[in-house]
């Protein structure tokens, strides 16, 4: 077998455990994950009646390219049909456009740390990824300016960037993309722009017009709900979009993942009551690490990074015999957790929990 040199040593992606192996090993009757940063209230109402309409056609091939998914999408965000590619989760829209992009050789640049998709795919096609340390958890779009060369192809910007749930503010963005060169395509990674309250963030989708080079990435995983359906797109000028639609396989969306989408794009009541509460969410847990004396990022999607001043894995570890699912083994920040905005249940379980272990750990010191 000769398989592609840069594939041999590449990790296979390490799932989280299903809630259902942590009861039966832990022997808990309750756990709640806050590590994939789900959105704790479910999805619209409106879907399960979309798909159910959906399930008469479930041996018939999806529309590959989503027409009316595109139209109602297209009218929702003020762009032309033409400006949008959907994908299997936006996971795929970012390995679309490395294989459309890269050649092996090439360099992109992503911060470091930041979304570990952008990476992984860039390493699959042999192109080397340029990681330019966060500042304050938050990008650093001028050391990012000057890392572009010759061979740079893609910036990667994740706003609000995960891990740490910072926002770039729109005038430094508007700066950098005044500043790159035309040839980069810049790809600004909104999966969690709906959650978004701060007056100082950027609407990518408005800025597309401007920068030829800019392609936005959303998705109906997150404020939507609609994660176990993998249905995120892409947003740019026609050019852009046509180039990473060469590379889609034809049937990449299901019906009932269109309809869904179809769905919840018209519910804008259950989208706005998500964004509150999780606001709310935020409020309640800054306050409780104040309380705690914990320094954490400022929290502009739907998770928090907070620095619990323990190695992340024994955290992780302690906060799962209670039943509690968090993220940690982020390299740059060994001893902070990721953790998602709950409902307010689950985030008073969660602070229960991680208030207990750190009187536990105070005691055995
Ligand atoms: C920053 C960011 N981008 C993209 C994704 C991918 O989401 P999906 O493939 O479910 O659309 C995620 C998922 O966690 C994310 O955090």
């Amino acid at each position: 077998m000769l398989p592609k040199p840069q594939i041999v040593n590449l990790p296979v992606y390490q799932p989280g455990k299903p809630i259902e192996a942590v009861k039966r090993e832990l022997g808990l009757t309750e756990v709640i994950k806050l590590a994939s940063n789900e959105n704790p209230y479910g999805c619209s109402p409106r879907v399960r009646a979309a798909i159910e309409a959906e399930l008469a056609n479930i041996s018939i091939y999806p529309d590959g390219s989503a027409v009316e998914l595109t139209e109602e999408l297209a009218s929702h965000l003020g762009v032309h049909s033409n400006q949008i590619i959907f994908g299997c989760g936006s996971d795929e829209i970012i390995a679309l456009i490395t294989r459309a992009f890269f050649l092996p050789g090439d360099e992109t640049i992503m911060a470091d740390q930041t979304f570990s998709v952008y990476k992984s795919n860039a390493d699959i096609e042999g192109a080397i990824s340029i990681e330019v340390p966060l500042q304050a958890g938050t990008h650093d779009l001028e050391a990012m300016l000057q890392a572009v060369n010759d061979r740079t192809k893609v910036v990667w910007i994740c706003n609000p960037n995960n891990p740490t749930g910072t926002i770039v503010p729109e005038a430094d963005l508007i700066a950098f993309l005044d500043r790159i060169p035309g040839q980069v395509l810049v790809v600004l990674d909104e999966a969690y722009a709906e959650y978004v309250t701060d007056p100082s963030y950027a609407d990518g989708i408005r800025l597309l017009d401007k920068y030829p080079n800019l392609v936005v990435l959303r998705t109906f995983s997150k404020i939507y709900g609609l994660a176990s359906l993998r249905i995120g797109y892409g947003v740019g000028q026609p050019a852009v979009i046509k180039l990473i639609n060469q590379v889609r396989e034809p049937f990449n969306t299901s019906r009932i993942g269109q309809a869904a989408a179809r769905a919840s794009i018209a519910d804008h009541q259950f989208v706005a009551e998500c964004r509150k509460k999780n606001a709310k969410g935020i409020e309640y847990l800054n306050g409780e690490f104040d309380r705690l004396k914990l320094s954490y990022f400022p929290a502009h999607g739907n998770f928090i990074m907070v620095d619990v001043e323990t190695p992340s894995q024994e955290m992780f570890q302690e906060l799962l015999k209670l039943g509690v699912i968090v993220r940690g083994g982020f390299s740059k920040y060994p001893n902070s957790i990721r953790v998602t905005v709950g409902s307010e249940s689950q985030n008073q379980r969660f602070i229960a929990a991680l208030e207990q272990v750190l009187q536990q750990r105070k005691v055995r010191v």
